[in-house]
């Protein structure tokens, strides 16, 4: 059984090629353009981990490729490459939001409609689509209201994928991840920064006063709901939100860093960012319903395997260095 996986030497799509190729009885093939939004070495790095008889990489750009030869025969499309970040989606970034994220987007759903193999075409939508929520915790009937061009370009892709359902009957389902972390985060993520700040005796940058309420899901969490969403096939055009079950506020998470690493974390505050939200938080009763899935993994847990992932990595930096 063939599975693809777009963005795959991405956070979450080489979590997610790993624990299928562990699995043992599916191909994957791992489609990436290695974007420079965050160095490419981490890209490469998470590429590395992948080395599996099993697994075929495709360095392509989504935009252009001929799609055709990479979908046929595949049982499932996780489409997990797009342009992360809502601070960036400002300006003049914005062409390179629409193209990642909405015209990959339908390139691909216009390129799976006819595919016979197909069982699922699991689409990462985020959080962001809904803004600054009517109600909490979110449900997915809530209107959504995105804060950010970058929510903008999640939700219009999020219709894209369910209209390709309602006209074609693509088995489509896209995911609203809730602010996503574990080992492989991105660098650019408050998590990692932390983190990494905090092993380095590093001053530790927050964007507002901390008292910003966020609901995070651990990407182990992520990995297991989108096998769920292939292997449980919801309705063609579902909308489901993926939320880690514990609301917590950027100044509690840096109590925990503390504690964690036993360090005096030296905090800088930094003006907040036009486009971030104050909270997010979302209703899993969609997700138990049609994926049995629920968050497994608390936040006290979660950055524990962070930290000793990045610690894993800083020591190893350190041993090539002196070398
Ligand atoms: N990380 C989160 O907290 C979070 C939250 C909500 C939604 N999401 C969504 O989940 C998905 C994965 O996020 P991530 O954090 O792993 O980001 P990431 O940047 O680590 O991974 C995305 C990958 O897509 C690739 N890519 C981008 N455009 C491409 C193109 N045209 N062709 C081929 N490859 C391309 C990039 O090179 C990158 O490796 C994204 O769609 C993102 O919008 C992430």
């Amino acid at each position: 059984m063939k599975v693809v996986i777009t963005g795959a030497a991405g956070f979450i799509g080489s979590n997610l090629a790993s624990t299928l190729l562990k699995r043992g009885d599916v191909d994957v093939v791992g489609i990436d353009s290695l974007t420079d939004y965050y160095p490419v070495d981490n890209k490469l790095r998470n590429l590395d981990g992948l080395q599996d008889d099993r697994f075929d990489f495709v360095d392509a750009d989504l935009a252009t490729v001929d799609l055709g030869p990479i979908l046929e025969g595949a049982s499932a499309i996780f489409h997990q490459a797009g342009q992360p970040g809502v601070r960036k989606s400002w300006g003049d970034e914005f062409a390179v939001y629409t193209t990642q994220n909405v015209l990959v987007t339908q390139r691909l759903l216009e390129a799976a409609r006819n595919l016979d193999s197909l069982e699922a075409f699991v689409y990462a939508s985020s959080s962001s689509v809904y803004g600054d929520a009517e109600s909490y915790p979110t449900s997915e009937s809530d209107r959504p209201m995105p804060m950010s061009p970058y929510g903008v370009t999640k939700l219009a892709a999020e219709h894209l994928a369910t209209l390709y359902a309602k006209n074609f009957g693509l088995p489509t389902v896209s995911l609203r991840y809730f602010t996503v972390y574990g080992p492989g985060q991105r660098p650019d993520m408050a998590f990692n920064k932390f983190l990494r700040a905090a092993i380095n005796d590093q001053p530790i940058p927050v964007y507002g006063d901390g008292t910003q309420i966020r609901e995070f899901t651990h990407v182990a969490d992520i990995v297991e709901a989108n096998i769920r969403a292939w292997k449980r096939r919801p309705q063609p055009g579902s909308v489901i939100n993926l939320s880690g079950g514990s609301s917590v506020t950027v100044n509690e998470v840096l109590e925990t860093i503390a504690g964690i690493t036993g360090k005096t974390l030296n905090v800088q505050r930094l003006e907040k960012v036009a486009g971030d939200v104050f909270r997010t938080g979302g209703s899993t009763l969609l997700a138990s319903d049609l994926l049995g899935w629920k968050p497994s993994i608390d936040i006290e847990t979660g950055l524990r395997s962070e930290y000793e992932w990045l610690l894993g990595l800083e020591t190893a930096e350190r041993q090539s260095t002196n070398v």
